[in-house]
């Protein structure tokens, strides 16, 4: 079966396809929000805590179990345990993992179709469509069920393209596309009144709000979110990786990836948000705090674009064009999870399995739509929240308690040879064994009780 499995061709491929898993509206949209409920520079210093010695290597433990066992979560954590019990656990781990990156991409497709919505609005009112363009930015069953609609075409066109052809291909497209976007975004907020203002907010840390138990367990959720852990993602671009890359290295240029594009994001969203109240918008709410949330980008953003005037019409298209292509290349490495699943356990077609399964996520995804005050927040929590980190103590638990060590040092040798020399040997094993677990663990309790 190995042979007709797909394989990332170079190693700027799976860089580029691992990142933009790990980059998409959890960066650009979560990250700044985040920062900005929770003490703007504090949280930014936290998250970085815990994304390098928490998250990265929770991703290591991924990526090794995926290229060692080149198959999916489910028969994945089987392969890797011995014992029938071991191996039932492993197998029911696995299935809720892949029941969790599809309920993950039910309400991702929702929030990436209102970035769809949002991209097309100025092109409609330039063209002279006034109401489409209202109807567009309104929020509604309809538009909701629409643009999740067109969304979830797009990520299932390019999944069942293949490994190769679809993803890794699309990735090296959109990955750069969005850099530039980026880039060119942050060069003109900087320049403009008010920027700097919120530059201050979002990089000098508040010291008292360091310890503060929401601002963890809320850099933890994001940490795990960000990087695309527990579900068996990466495990599974894990298993698309040639045998002779270095593991440790890639994954911490993910990680390194990863960090900075949410860092450049807070360079972006922050000051933007302080230009908008130099425009006259209203940056904070009744209680006092920031707006955040679904609001900062569906309706403070919104609202600077449209005092901006004619240049706040390019301006949208390209945020919200660099939102859809973060989310795209996101999706598409959330359906693939059920999709090899699917290939792999029941002998289906890479095209029935994506189309079939693109299908039953559209549908997840118009139940939550039609009863969003009801599902939406319970299950962005359920999965995100809970499931994620849960999902991320038993791969560590996996790789190390279940595991042998041996064949995790065999693994990493393949790709590189002096690894029982490295500093990543000497801790990563242990640390995984006992720190991340106890981590998990510790924050998980806190999140729950508190
Ligand atoms: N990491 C992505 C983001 O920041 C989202 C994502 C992709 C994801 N694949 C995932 C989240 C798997 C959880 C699980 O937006």
């Amino acid at each position: 079966m190995s042979s007709s499995r797909g394989q990332f061709s170079s190693k700027t491929g799976f860089i580029l396809a691992a990142s933009g898993s790990a980059v998409g509206l959890g960066n650009i949209w979560g990250f700044p929000t985040n920062a900005a409920e929770n003490g703007g520079g504090a949280f930014v210093l936290i998250y970085f805590v815990l994304a390098f010695f928490l998250a990265y290597p929770a991703l290591m433990a991924e990526l090794i179990i995926g290229r060692h066992t080149k198959s999916n979560m489910v028969s994945a954590l089987q392969q890797i345990s011995t014992g029938k019990k071991a191996k039932r656990i492993g197998k029911y781990t696995g299935l809720y993992g892949v029941i969790i990156a599809t309920l993950i991409l039910s309400f991702y497709s929702i929030i990436a179709g209102w970035m769809l919505a949002f991209l097309l609005e100025p092109l409609l009112t330039i063209t002279g469509f006034p109401e489409i363009s209202a109807w567009l930015t309104a929020f509604g069953n309809t538009r909701n069920i629409i643009f999740s609609a067109v969304f979830m075409l797009l990520t299932t066109a390019v999944v069942s393209a293949g490994v190769e052809e679809g993803i890794e291909k699309w990735s090296c497209r959109l990955m750069p596309s969005m850099l530039l976007l980026m880039a060119c975004l942050i060069a003109y907020v900087m320049f403009q009144e008010g920027a700097i203002a919120g530059l201050k907010v979002y990089l000098l840390p508040d010291f008292r709000q360091i310890g503060d138990p929401q601002l963890i367990a809320s850099a933890m959720g994001q940490a795990f979110f960000s990087l695309s852990l527990g579900v068996g993602t990466m495990l599974i671009y894990g298993s698309y990786l040639r045998p002779d890359e270095n593991l440790p290295t890639m994954g911490a240029i993910v990680t390194l990836v990863d960090s900075s594009i949410a860092f450049l994001a807070g360079l972006l969203v922050l000051p933007a948000l302080f230009v908008a109240q130099e425009n006259g918008v209203t940056i904070y709410n009744a209680a006092g705090n920031l707006i955040a949330g679904p609001d900062l980008i569906f309706q403070t953003l919104p609202a600077l674009f449209h005092d901006m005037g004619t240049i706040g019409i390019p301006v949208g298209l390209v945020f919200f064009s660099l939102m859809t292509i973060a989310a795209l290349t996101s999706s598409i490495s959330m359906l693939e999870v059920p999709v090899s699943y699917t290939i792999e356990n029941h002998g289906a077609s890479r095209s029935l399995a994506t189309w079939l399964i693109g299908v039953i996520i559209f549908s997840s995804s118009t139940l939550i739509a039609l009863n969003f005050d009801a599902l939406f927040t319970v299950v962005v929590t359920l999965t995100t929240e809970y499931s994620q980190p849960l999902l991320g103590l038993m791969l560590c638990i996996f790789a190390t308690w279940v595991w042998h060590r041996d064949m995790i040092l065999t693994e990493i040798r393949s790709g590189h040879p002096q690894v029982e020399q490295s500093l990543f040997w000497k801790i990563w094993p242990g640390y995984v064994r006992y720190c991340c677990p106890a981590l998990i663990i510790l924050m998980f309790i806190q999140n729950v009780v508190g």
